[in-house]
């Protein structure tokens, strides 16, 4: 029997409701799914390691990206050939949010709360709290 892990990575910073939804939609589909905190190096210049590298350590077929817009595609299609390349047996599989969160973004929530804006109903209330708290 297959049993399916997906691994579902990000940045995630922070987690936004839009990342929640796709966590539920993806549970819904594979046997297991791990959500899994990278390291983007376009944000953040410090080596971590390869996603393809830890599929292969958790032995993942599957990578779940989000797409929320046709600009996302270009860069996700991107990945996950490269990825493809690195590692031909994981399939990068993507899904779409609620389009109620298709204008949402971790830099758009950093950026509001920075601002003191209202960023209720984009993240968890944890998340809330904590992005007040850091604000004073
Ligand atoms: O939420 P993000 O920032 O769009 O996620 C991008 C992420 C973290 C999934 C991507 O940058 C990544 O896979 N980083 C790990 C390093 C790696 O494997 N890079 C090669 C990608 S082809």
């Amino acid at each position: 029997m297959k049993n399916v892990l997906a691994i579902y990575p990000g940045s995630f910073d922070p987690v936004t409701n839009g990342h929640l939804d796709l966590i539920e939609r993806g549970a819904k589909i594979f046997d297991r799914l791990a959500v899994s905190i990278l390291r983007n190096l376009d944000k953040e210049p410090l080596f971590s390691g390869l996603l393809v590298e830890y599929a292969r350590l958790r032995e993942a077929r599957v990578i779940l990206r989000g797409i929320r817009a046709v600009s996302d595609y270009e860069y996700e299609l991107q990945m996950a050939m490269m990825n493809r390349k690195l590692n031909p047996h994981v399939e990068t599989v993507f899904m779409m949010p609620a389009v109620s969160y298709s204008f949402l973004s971790s830099r758009l929530v950093r950026e509001i709360a920075r601002l003191g804006g209202p960023i209720t109903g984009l993240v968890p209330a944890v998340v809330e709290e904590r992005l007040r708290d850091k604000e004073l």
